[in-house]
């Protein structure tokens, strides 16, 4: 019996992924380098092993599939990527397809794409390993009929919000993985700004885990709806037996990363696209990291007094200024996309990238149910101007405000909602102040302005006489 499809790299997610293939009624044949992993991967698999076929050189797992071939690469992204495809293509036929299905820097997918005679598709695969094994958020790149051989696979592995899979093509080259890269990008910004609410409600209104558990668990209820809500409230719920107390306040705080989200903030540079909220995370994540330098400054310049008396803010407000700035840093995210898909000829839809985050990825959020409505009815990835978010705006930027300036006033830093306040404010101001910088610019190299009363081009100051 043939294997409708292949699968090389049997880590937690490539082994997730197989199992859920396997599930959805798919032989699969599986390779892994150290092949005792291969051997317990499937013996470990329970009823689904009859479906799961072990192979011990790329040799057999190609010769256990069926043509034309379709092979999942589920290998650390980088180098050991191209590595494995040199060992894997000389064993191909000439419409054998590759799905690369890890966290590929999107400009390593298109080199791949141009560089191959090999089909080679890309795919963004989001929602970690319980995802991955009962249903992610898939976001496809490279040529559309490529999309189409294996889109019922990937379909019925997908996540689905109310019967439609999340899964779906989102253009050309490595568009799925640079739609994945923005997820992450976005899965960072609304990390933070969550940690950020936290540092106010355990710091400035000392509320202790608790209390923060249940209040994440209230704002569950509500616009905030989200899986990176939902499991805030049970990592502030956590108890540790060691220290009889939560978990939470022994977990170090300096935030881990593998580089997607750094790879977003470069890219929106090259881009000229600004997504300062997600740049903000990614800064804070840095930042994190100096653990020992951080306790010298403070030993030097003391700690700041960021109690915050309860009549000062409250946890309404607090919500409220979430979701401003979570609506803003999505704005960002989706203009961002545009960008690109203008920059690269991609076909990128916003509404249909919001369909496929809806669920199994880990931005999945009831308002991502609402954007993709908005991004749909409006002819622009502007979601800030969009009514029923442009409505939201007006009703929470007085919170985000006044959050700011109570965190503020009181040392406790809050680098993701000042960005996202900033973002609103310079967006929204018709006349700004780059007329200074255009004049410091021609006075020092005389290049050039444009005068606003009649629209000349490249006019001069007269000190340039
Ligand atoms: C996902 C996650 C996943 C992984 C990140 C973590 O969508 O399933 O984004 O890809 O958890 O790589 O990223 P950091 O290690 O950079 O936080």
């Amino acid at each position: 019996m043939s294997a409708d499809i292949g699968l090389i790299g049997l880590g937690t997610m490539g082994a997730a992924l197989a199992l859920n293939i396997a599930e959805k009624g798919h032989n699969i044949a599986v390779f892994n380098r150290t092949t005792s992993k291969t051997h317990d991967f499937v013996g470990g698999a329970g009823d689904l092993a009859g479906r799961l076929t072990a192979t011990e050189t790329l040799e057999e797992l190609v010769a256990a599939i069926a043509k034309p071939r379709t092979i999942i690469l589920m290998v650390p992204a980088g180098d050991p990527v191209d590595e494995q495809i040199a060992a894997l293509t000389p064993l191909l036929d000439a419409d054998d397809m590759i799905v690369d299905a890890g966290n590929a820097n999107f400009h390593d997918t298109n080199r791949r794409m141009r560089e191959l005679d090999q089909p080679f598709l890309g795919i963004g695969v989001s929602g970690g390993e319980e995802g991955a094994r009962h249903g992610p958020a898939i976001m496809g790149g490279g040529p559309r009929e490529l999309w189409d051989r294996v889109e019922p696979v990937l379909h019925a592995i997908a996540a689905k919000h109310e019967g439609t899979p999340c899964a779906d093509w989102m253009g050309e080259e490595g568009a799925g993985h640079f739609v994945k890269a923005v997820h992450n990008g976005i899965e960072y910004a609304d990390m933070q700004l969550i940690a950020e609410a936290y540092g106010l409600m355990r710091d400035g209104l000392g509320m202790d885990a608790d209390a923060i558990a249940q209040t994440f668990q209230r704002w569950n209820e509500g616009a905030l709806r989200s899986y990176l809500i939902e499991i805030s409230g049970e990592v502030a719920a956590a108890h540790d037996e060691a220290t009889d107390g939560p978990l939470l306040d022994v977990i170090l705080d300096a935030a881990g990363q593998k580089g997607t989200g750094r790879w977003t903030a470069i890219e929106a540079q090259h881009l000229g696209a600004p997504i300062p909220v997600i740049e903000a995370a990614v800064v804070a994540r840095n930042m994190s990291a100096r653990v020992e330098e951080r306790a010298r400054m403070e030993d030097l310049f003391g700690a700041a007094p960021q109690t915050i008396a309860a009549s000062d803010l409250s946890l309404d407000a607090l919500e409220q200024a979430l979701i401003c700035g979570k609506i803003l840093c999505y704005d960002q995210g989706f203009r961002m996309i545009a960008a690109a898909s203008d920059q690269y000829g991609w076909s990128l839809n916003g509404a249909r990238i919001a369909r496929v985050w809806r669920q199994g990825c880990i931005i999945r959020s009831e308002m991502l149910d609402d954007m993709a409505s908005a991004l749909g009815e409006v002819d622009s990835p502007a979601l800030m101007a969009a009514p029923v978010f442009a409505d939201h705006l007006k009703a929470t930027q007085k919170a985000l405000r006044n959050v700011i300036s109570t965190a503020v006033r009181h040392g406790a830093p809050v680098p993701a909602l000042s960005a996202a306040l900033a973002y609103f404010d310079t967006m929204r101001t018709a006349r700004g102040t780059a007329n200074m910088i255009q004049g410091q610019r021609d006075f020092f190299g005389r290049h050039g302005f444009v005068r606003m009363d009649d629209g000349t081009k490249d006019q001069h100051g007269s000190w340039a006489d």
